[in-house]
């Protein structure tokens, strides 16, 4: 198949590389320097002229903002098929508070919440609750719209800094969870559960991230968890809105049960590269099937080995970032058996590769066990230089002591 890939991110590389290796001829706009290295970078933000060029049998779309936008409807309207969500079933993500109410309506678990349009009524909101209080601004915030404060004056402050339209929440404990599906309106097919990294720094400091790292093991769900993952939150939202493309449920696993922390309408970043990495085949396909509406019986192939990925972020990330610096190392990185670098943020410059985002490149390695995964992406990591460039040197650890090994 022709298939064109929205976005340029290491999501977005890690779909094309996967695509390319199932013998898919993969288009990308706007890519980066990466997935040129896998199929044809068409370097505009013109989305549909993309698709005029190249008239693929496929689009798939990384990043939310397009679909928030309404990307689907407007290719759909076309004739062009794509694998999405609608404007209005992206509102899951766009809207936190429409999200919010959706889980109350529908019975979906989730934190206990109140909406908020005002500082006022959300200073009001806070006496019901508890400290730490979560602070969630409504709209898109690429991962930094949330504030978890630990007293009043903290939640005053996030009030005025994230406001005017609020959610504020109940604080959920537990193993936070990545679980992401494929829907074609009807019909799901799950991936396998991964742990993303948020805050910047080790052990959950700093602030939130888009996310500094992610695994994908076996053992992070049970069976019984998955089922009921499936049965209480994925099935329930799939039939009230018909939704179609990659589902994504950020979960507490609470002494309760799992909890919906957030819904995503694409795939989760940096989720995505070590799911591509572990993923033996059917991909495609099931993409394709799925934008059919077709999914049923369609099986996607895991490898066993367990999967990992350490993002290498630019000097100042999440805050303001610098762009510009020289990146070494990528082609020794990959000699490390079991590795692949996928690019985040980077630019061909005149003297070469270069920084070009916060988040800068996602070293993703698998390896016989957890253990070895990660310690084949850590040495990866080593190869890598450019100048202010920072990482977790944690990414796993907390599956690795639930599991010792
Ligand atoms: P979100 O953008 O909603 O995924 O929130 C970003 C991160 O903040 C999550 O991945 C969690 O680590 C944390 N978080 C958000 N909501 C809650 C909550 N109700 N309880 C505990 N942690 C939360
Ligand atoms: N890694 C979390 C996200 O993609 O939203």
């Amino acid at each position: 198949m022709r298939i064109l890939v929205i976005g340029g991110g290491g999501r977005e590389h890690a779909i094309a590389w996967r695509l390319s290796l199932e013998g898919h001829e993969v288009f990308a706009a706007p890519g980066n320097p990466g997935i040129a290295r896998v199929g044809q970078v068409l370097a505009t933000s013109d989305f549909m002229a993309a698709a005029e060029s190249v008239r693929p049998d496929l689009t798939v779309v990384g990043p939310e903002v397009p679909l928030a936008a309404g990307i689907a409807d407007q290719f759909r309207a076309k004739g062009l098929l794509i694998f999405g969500p609608s404007r209005e079933q992206a509102r899951l993500e766009a809207s936190k508070i429409h999200a919010k109410e959706f889980m109350r309506r529908t019975g979906i678990p989730t934190a206990r919440f109140v909406r908020a349009e005002s500082a006022d009524a959300a200073l009001d909101a806070l006496q019901q609750f508890d400290y730490p209080v979560v602070v969630k601004a409504d709209g898109l915030a690429a991962g930094k719209g949330v504030i978890i404060a630990q007293d009043r004056a903290q939640a005053e402050d996030a009030i005025s800094t994230l406001g005017p339209a609020l959610v504020i929440e109940e604080f959920l404990q537990g193993e936070e969870v990545s679980f992401i599906v494929i829907s074609d309106g009807t019909n799901v097919i799950p991936f396998e559960a991964t742990q993303d990294h948020k805050s910047v720094f080790d052990g959950g400091a700093g602030p939130n991230t888009g996310g500094m790292g992610a695994y994908c093991d076996g053992r992070i769900l049970t069976p019984q968890d998955t089922q009921r993952i499936l049965d209480t939150i994925i099935q329930p939202a799939v039939a009230s809105t018909g939704f179609t493309g990659f589902l994504y449920a950020g979960l507490m696993m609470t002494a309760d049960g799992p909890k919906v922390i957030e819904f995503n309408v694409r795939l989760g970043d940096p989720e995505t590269q070590p799911l591509m990495h572990r993923l033996e085949g059917g991909f495609g396909d099931a993409l394709y099937r799925s934008a059919h509406g077709n999914l049923k019986d369609v099986t996607l192939r895991w490898k066993t080995e367990p999967s990992v990925c350490v993002v290498l972020a630019a000097a100042g990330y999440p805050g303001q970032i610098r762009t510009g610096d020289a990146i070494t190392g990528i082609e020794a990185a990959e000699s490390t058996p079991g590795v692949h670098v996928f690019h985040a943020g980077t630019k061909a410059g005149p003297q070469g590769l270069e920084t070009a985002g916060g988040r800068v490149l996602g070293v993703t390695a698998s390896g016989p066990d957890l253990a070895t995964a990660v310690l084949n992406a850590y040495k990866a990591v080593e190869c890598i230089h450019f100048d202010g460039m920072h990482y977790r040197r944690d990414i796993a650890q907390q599956g690795l002591k639930r599991w010792r090994s």
